[in-house]
């Protein structure tokens, strides 16, 4: 099959496209490189792609629509998957203009593409985060989220809200799938992951927020490319809903979450990285962050409807992962 996939020089755009190359597929991976961490890192991910016979690369950013769109029609994609996007929440309290142009005016500039070259199936990456302040726990796709408590949020919901318009307007089935705090080798170097594992690496004290009362339903990135790739088949269609959807009375369209529904303590988190690396992490107990959510907690009876299946990668298993891929790739051991 030929699918699109933005972000493919990121971490999870790099992870899907990697799977999808080794099932056969032809993936157009689209691209701007951007500086928001390290760009050698994104270039040693596109290294390992550019290995595969049916990878074919494109350079360039959401918001020049006329070469997105070039992309788009020269794909012939069947299935895209829109992962380009400014990602982080405490980002998005310094640098607010581009999470406007990437998340929205790029999201807006790819439906706009679409809506002339119509795939059977659009799937957009959004985030736990459109959950907000909601303290019903586990978070369902029915559940109301429309009080972002970040910039970043609000954009991913900005998202979602233009993918349903076009789904209604011009037919594209869509699917917009919610992540919670996604993990694995080849991960952003922004994440807490990340940073534990080098500040314990160099014996630096790591900052631990919330006082490290806070709590994650971590995603290890196998389970989740292996959720979308199965939800790649799942194509929503206007009255035929499956048990505890999400599907739009109006437009081929539905709201997934993946993740395990099993939220790990951050201090249990933690634990995990000292086994992994054998490090006694100095602690820096510090408040929340703005922008930040207490809990994390997913739903998981529609991804489980769809696809039957969820994921469940142990957090000690996913960070042993983590910390190996580190160890190699940064040369450590
Ligand atoms: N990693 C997580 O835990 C997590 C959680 C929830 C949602 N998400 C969402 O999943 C998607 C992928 O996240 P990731 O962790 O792989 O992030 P990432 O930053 O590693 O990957 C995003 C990629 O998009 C590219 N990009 C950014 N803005 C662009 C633009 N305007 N034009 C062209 N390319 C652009 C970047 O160069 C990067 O390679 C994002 O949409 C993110 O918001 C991630």
């Amino acid at each position: 099959m030929k699918i699109f996939v933005t972000g493919t020089a990121g971490f999870i755009g790099f992870h899907l496209a990697r799977r999808l190359l080794a099932e056969g597929h032809q993936v157009t991976g689209f691209d701007g490189l951007t500086n928001y961490y390290d760009p050698a890192l994104k270039q040693s991910r596109l290294a390992i792609l550019r290995q595969e016979p049916g990878f074919v690369e494109v350079t360039g950013m959401l918001e020049d629509a006329a070469a997105l769109t070039a992309a788009v029609a020269g794909s012939e994609a069947e299935v895209v998957v829109h992962l380009a996007a400014q990602a982080g929440v405490r980002y998005s309290l310094e640098a607010p203009g581009s999470y406007i142009q990437s998340n929205v005016v790029g999201t807006a500039n790819l439906l706009e593409a679409l809506r002339h070259n119509k795939p059977k199936h659009f799937i957009f990456a959004s985030t736990s985060s459109v959950y907000g302040g909601n303290t019903k726990f586990p978070f369902a796709e029915t559940d109301r989220a429309d009080g972002p408590v970040s910039l970043y949020a609000a954009t991913k919901k900005s998202g979602e809200a233009m993918v349903h318009s076009y789904a209604h307007l011009f037919g594209i089935p869509s699917t917009c799938v919610r992540f919670f705090t996604v993990y694995g080798p080849w991960g952003r170097p922004d994440m807490a992951l990340f940073k534990f594992v080098s500040a314990m690496l160099e014996d630096r004290a790591i900052d631990v927020y919330g006082f490290g009362k806070m709590r994650r339903d971590f995603t290890y990135v196998d389970d989740l490319v292996a959720a979308i790739i199965a939800l790649a088949d799942q194509v929503p269609e206007v009255g035929k809903p499956v048990e505890h959807d999400s599907l739009s009375a109006v437009a081929p369209f539905r709201v997934v979450n993946i993740a395990g529904g099993k939220p790990t303590e951050l201090m249990d988190f933690i634990a995990a990285l000292q086994q992994a690396t054998g490090v006694e992490p100095k602690l820096n107990m510090l408040p929340m962050q703005p922008g930040d959510v207490v809990a994390t907690e997913s739903d998981t009876q529609l991804l489980q409807a769809l696809i039957g299946t969820v994921p469940e990668t142990p957090v000690r298993e996913g960070v042993e992962q983590f910390v190996s891929w580190y160890n190699s790739y940064y040369g450590k051991n």
